[in-house]
């Protein structure tokens, strides 16, 4: 009984956000179009029978996301897991913040980032405004309102499309079964805010958690809310994904959450060979990113929308870009792919050496 009520609570939960997100989302739209509409975006026409059927691949996700807590792989308290008070001061924030946004689309200022930013420290399609965002991802600012406008823009969605990587991550570290857990290393590559390892750390209790990314701001952010979580606090690196300042082999698993789309092809794939460079043989990498032509056709409207309304200048090649051909071009094996909703989430192995068999 207790169960049900938890798992209407959930519902109910999922659905406050959904609505609270799409309502958001229309309120900042119709506002856009009267008072800059020479900045206002043209987006293609979603007609409603799609918009049930994102409805439906939405509710499919909650149901999972269910599910798989039910099932053990994360404790059921994850899903009710958001800093609600934290939110309800920052939201008059995201609004404030709105018509500096509206200025730089309409001026098409896509290099707008704040004074003093030592453009040698970055890759150079690293300095931009992705989704209009002001400063970029390069200030505390920034990072403050990030999580937010992520959850606004997936109507609530996103930490269960996060928590899409875990099923395969600890599916991957099954070939480490008879190491102590507390000896298996798990990397977040571009953990941003830390939401991806917030979630890790509840279905890895014990594992040492890395987490890496450029943004020096976005990490403070990620270490003030991972430093609420009970546990060992994750390592928190700067640095480029494309060259890990870590040992060869030297991590189990590795999780990438919404990073591809945000990089060019070369970039997108000197990443996934680091990744490989970094993972022990029969170790795991689980990427989670935008859905894709390919697996979701039915959705091109919407990542053609996504495209238009938000700064994403690397998008339109992503979402035709084979990532399974760059995972094995990279040497991995054993590559699976699922779609929960927006996402799309591949898991890989570091094929093991005969010499080294991983469960050794
Ligand atoms: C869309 S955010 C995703 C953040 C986080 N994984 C999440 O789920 O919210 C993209 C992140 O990638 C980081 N990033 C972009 N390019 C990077 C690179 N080359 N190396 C490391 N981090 C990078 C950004 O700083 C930002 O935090």
């Amino acid at each position: 009984m207790s169960d049900q009520l938890t798992r209407l609570a959930y519902r109910t939960l999922q659905q406050g956000k959904a609505l609270f997100g799409i309502t958001h989302k229309e309120v900042t739209n119709r506002l856009m179009a009267v008072l800059a509409p020479d900045g206002s975006p043209r987006t293609v026409p979603v007609p409603a029978e799609l918009i049930s059927r994102l409805q439906e691949s939405m509710d499919d996700l909650h149901a999972r996301d269910w599910q798989e807590a039910e099932q053990g792989l994360y404790p059921a308290s994850l899903l009710f897991d958001a800093p609600w008070l934290d939110w309800a001061g920052r939201y008059p924030l995201i609004w404030l913040d709105l018509p500096q946004i509206w200025n730089r689309r309409r001026a098409r200022r896509v290099r707008d980032l704040p004074d003093g930013v030592d453009a040698s420290l970055y890759p150079d399609y690293y300095l931009q405004n992705f989704h209009h965002q002001t400063d970029g991802y390069l200030s505390d600012h920034s990072a403050a309102l990030y999580d937010l406008q992520v959850e606004l823009l997936f109507n609530g969605s996103a930490d269960p499309m996060r928590r899409r990587v875990i099923g395969p991550l600890l599916n991957g570290l099954r070939s480490f079964g008879e190491r102590p857990a507390g000896r298996i290393r798990v990397l977040d590559v571009a953990t941003g805010t830390g939401r991806t390892l917030r979630q890790l750390r509840g279905a890895l209790p014990e594992a040492q958690l890395m987490g890496l990314d450029l943004s020096t701001a976005y990490l403070r952010q990620a270490n003030r809310w991972l430093a609420q979580v009970p546990g060992e606090l994750p390592q928190l690196v700067q640095g480029n994904a494309e060259h890990m300042p870590f040992a060869d082999a030297s991590v189990q698993g590795i999780t990438c959450v919404f990073l591809l789309h945000e990089l060019p092809g070369a970039a997108r794939q000197g990443v996934i060979e680091e990744c490989f460079r970094l993972l022990e043989p029969g170790g795991v990498l689980v990427l989670a990113d935008s859905i894709q032509l390919a697996d979701s056709p039915q959705f091109s409207a919407v990542m053609e929308n996504f495209r238009r309304v938000f700064h994403e200048p690397y998008y339109r090649e992503y979402i035709s870009d084979d990532i399974l051909g760059r995972l094995q071009a990279a040497g991995f094996d054993a590559i699976e792919a699922t779609t929960h909703f927006m996402t799309r989430v591949w898991s890989a192995r570091k094929p093991a050496s005969p010499l080294q068999p991983a469960s050794t």
